[in-house]
């Protein structure tokens, strides 16, 4: 009887240990996730294929671990690209179901990826959270506060991020490129393998490669034009829509004539937003105004009911009041209108050197020198509140005496994946006073006692 039962024992384990199967690693790297498409049903995965071929990406709402044979799903490249030195492959995998966790592996013939997992947007009007900003460099301290930055955004858990441009320096490297898509791979991704899909924005730092985006991130271009890259993407069904537009290319003309018929074809969602890299009123003296946008863009904004502008490129923190174009009697061209207005987010300093805040114009709320994010947290209405978005200033790094850069990511909690509105222990967010660490849209100045 007792041989019976460590026979029956042995046998057990070792079905074990065939189950637990172990995989040689896939050959390839900076695994990214993009949205191209409808968040709610698409995502774009991309990758740097280095020796394997016929990579597949095996994916299903059940986690499978790293058993690519077991997952119910599977798709095959649709995209190669040799660019800057990398074999970038992208698999645009469709018709996903709204607001579900999936898992995927990439198998290729040296082995099979680990196993990661993301989450699609809601089809309906349903809270979430995301990170907007801006301005990389890839060298000395600013390439190190960068790093910080991007360790931020595991800790968060957004929906999404948007990239308002400015990826690299300017001179546009094969080294530098592969530099960031490795770190982004490496540090903004969970301990439990989720990826966080990024919406890019094209900056001045890429417009010595005008398709250099639609080459790295597969994002979309518009007149058949690959140097054309701006575009727009919904989620939470007539909830929330976002615009990329493109600072770098002609503002009037095609680009103005697309932009008003999306902002006009997409006005009834509950909120609208537009990304774009140059400020038109920048907050530090180095830059200079943008008058071109500023005339082509603003009174289109104003006009639709465009609710936020996220700039980037000044390496600073802003944020203005709801403002309304008024050429005639606006400082640079704005007017507070609290009501209506556009409210003005940005400018940029996700890692590069932050710029001193100098210059402040009468409907600034609050500008700051930092390497800073803003973090979204977008409610629908429900019966006790309104619609509203909840702007916070994430400062990641600030510089010491030394000019040395100094996490402010470090000690900071992460967040749990069922508590995404939570807010982490340590995190320092930038005081706009006397309003308080939050900014709200719709704005209601408390302080005026409305
Ligand atoms: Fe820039």
């Amino acid at each position: 009887m007792r041989l019976k039962a460590f026979t029956y024992i042995i046998l057990l384990l070792l079905i074990g240990s065939s189950c637990a199967k172990e995989y040689a690693p896939a050959s390839l790297d900076k695994i990214r996730l993009v949205w191209n498409d409808s968040p709610e049903t698409t995502m774009t995965i991309g990758w740097d294929q280095n020796e394997g071929e016929n990579p597949t990406v095996y994916f299903g709402t059940k986690d499978k671990g790293q058993n690519w044979n077991k997952y119910d799903l599977s798709q095959e490249v649709s995209r190669e690209v040799s660019h800057l030195g990398m074999n970038t492959r992208f698999c645009e995998l469709k018709d996903l179901l709204p607001n579900t966790a999936y898992y995927f592996v990439i198998k290729d013939s040296e082995g099979v990826s680990e196993r990661f997992w993301f989450r699609t947007a809601p089809d309906t009007p349903t809270p979430f959270t995301c990170i907007m900003g801006g301005d990389t460099k890839c060298e000395g301290e600013a390439y190190i506060a960068g790093r910080f930055t991007n360790q931020m955004v595991p800790k968060l858990r957004p929906l999404f991020v948007m990239f308002c441009g400015d990826f690299t320096h300017n001179a546009i490297t094969a080294e530098h490129w592969e530099q960031w898509l490795t770190d982004w791979f490496e540090l903004t991704r969970t301990e439990d393998g989720r990826l966080f899909p990024i919406v890019p924005v094209m900056g001045n730092h890429e417009n010595r490669d005008f398709e250099v985006l639609n080459k790295v991130f597969n994002s979309p271009h518009q007149y058949d034009n690959s140097e054309n890259i701006y575009y727009s993407l919904s989620l939470g069904g007539d909830f929330f829509h976002m615009i990329s537009t493109n600072s770098e290319i002609d503002i009037a003309g095609d680009q103005t004539t697309w932009l008003e018929e999306n902002l006009q074809k997409n006005k009834d969602f509950t909120f609208n937003m537009a990304a774009g890299h140059k400020p038109f009123s920048p907050h530090t003296t180095k830059k200079s105004e943008r008058i071109s946008e500023y005339r082509q863009w603003s009174y289109l904004f104003y006009k639709y009911g465009l609710d936020i502008y996220l700039d980037a490129d000044s390496h600073m923190s802003k944020i203005t009041f709801p403002l309304k174009p008024d050429s005639i009697n606006g400082f640079q061209g704005f007017v507070r209108d609290d009501l209506d207005g556009t409210m003005y987010i940005g400018e940029g300093s996700w890692g590069a050197t932050p710029r001193p805040a100098n210059d402040d114009k009468p409907w600034t709320l609050r500008s700051g020198s930092f390497n800073q994010v803003k973090w979204l947290q977008v409610f629908p209405e429900t019966e006790t509140n309104p619609a509203h978005i909840d702007i916070r200033t994430v400062i990641t790094s600030t510089r010491d005496g030394d000019d040395k850069a100094v996490s402010h990511v470090d000690g900071v909690s992460s967040l749990s994946e069922n508590d995404v509105f939570g807010i982490p222990e340590g995190i320092n967010i930038f005081s706009t006073e006397p309003y308080g660490p939050v900014i709200t849209y719709p704005f209601k100045d408390k302080t005026q006692g409305k």
